[in-house]
């Protein structure tokens, strides 16, 4: 979604009294929804934010929004019409990070044939999303700091650094000060990341958000199939609203969407959206899902977890929703002795 034109394009319909553009709503942010106190701040805030050039650090857990908000910010950003690179720390093997972010010259890499750019100088005059920051092994998180330090990149194998201008945003569902703490993440890095930090609380914390961004997604879809919205019923309106959305909007849109299949024309009943009013879903303890192991009853969860949603999972996603990353699922796997089933 793009910024509204500021000024009416032609053939426009007269708006009696609409002199100039509307101010932007305070409840929503670049197509986020949050009517809730605690998002109008977040929406507040990110505004005031976004025209600067620090660091910007976003925590949340997994699922509320912390990638989109990073979007919305370059977007409202003088940087706009530059590239926004977004990097999944968590995904790219270890071996192969270093050469990623900062590029390499010829050779100095297995496999670099030719000299290659790094992330770092695609984002060149526009914004670099470093998801998962906490994910990074400490040598690379040095080699940042010294690239945020510094302004400048030198390539894996390089002699000479060159000046990159680019915006640093990171996110992470870690609890940073903890990792310094225990000397995994380190604590230079960390004060120059959060120039500015933005908190996303999680959905259970966003009183009335929950409904709002589900008819939200239904007015869209039936604008995207140009029909009629569907409904919540009073019941479906009401489980939304009470149910703990453990995987945050991420989950409360798979549940919407999954209702739209399902219900296909009409009302849309609890059921549809997997919530049965009767029996409410087991829901993990909020610290389960930070927490690190090892704990009996933690092991306990997560053998549980995996057994039942390795089917229907990927590993992505199973590592998605325990809140860890796919290094750690694979690890937790040979600990425990529930090796990845061949599908
Ligand atoms: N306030 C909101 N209104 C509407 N949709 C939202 C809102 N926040 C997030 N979403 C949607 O929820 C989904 C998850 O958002 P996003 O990927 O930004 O979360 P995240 O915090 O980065 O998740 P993770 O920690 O798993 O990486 C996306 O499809 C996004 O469009
Ligand atoms: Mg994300």
């Amino acid at each position: 979604l793009s910024a509204p034109p500021l000024s009416a394009p032609p053939g426009a319909p007269f708006l009696p009294g609409l002199s100039a553009p509307p101010a932007p709503a305070d409840d929503e942010l670049e197509g986020m929804v949050g009517g809730s106190a605690t998002m109008r701040e977040v929406f507040a805030q990110a505004r005031r934010v976004a025209p600067s050039e620090a660091t910007l650090l976003i925590l949340g857990e997994g699922g509320t929004g912390k990638e989109t908000l990073a979007r919305a910010m370059h977007r409202l950003s003088p940087r706009r019409h530059r590239p926004f690179v977004p990097v999944y720390c968590e995904a790219i093997p270890e071996t192969r990070i270093e050469g990623e972010l900062f590029g390499c010259e010829r050779g100095a890499l297995p496999g670099a044939h030719t000299a290659r750019a790094g992330l770092c100088e695609a984002a060149e005059g526009g914004t670099l999303l470093l998801n998962d920051v906490a994910e990074l092994p400490t040598r690379v998180q040095a080699r940042l700091l010294r690239f945020l330090q510094t302004g400048e990149v030198r390539r894996v194998g390089a002699s000479r650094a060159r000046h990159v201008d680019v915006r640093l945003i990171a996110t992470t569902h870690r609890d940073l000060v903890q990792r310094v703490r225990d000397g995994s993440f380190l604590s230079d890095l960390y004060f120059r990341l959060r120039l500015h930090e933005i908190r996303l609380p999680p959905l259970r914390q966003r009183p009335g958000d929950a409904v709002r961004i589900a008819e939200s997604l239904l007015r869209r879809h039936a604008w995207a199939m140009a029909q009629a919205p569907l409904t919540l019923s009073a019941e479906a309106r009401a489980a939304v609203a009470a149910a703990p959305w453990p995987g945050n909007v991420r989950e409360l849109e798979n549940a919407v969407h999954r209702a739209i299949v399902l219900a296909e024309r009409g009302e849309i009943a609890p059921a549809h959206l997997g919530l049965d009013a009767s029996s409410p879903p087991p829901v993990p303890p909020a610290d389960a899902l930070e927490a690190e192991p090892p704990s009996d009853s933690l092991e306990g969860y997560f053998r549980r977890f995996v057994l039942e949603h390795q089917a229907a999972l990927t590993e992505t996603e199973i590592a998605r929703r325990l809140g860890i990353s796919r290094k750690t699922l694979w690890e937790r796997r040979q600990r425990l002795g529930i090796p990845r089933a061949r599908s």
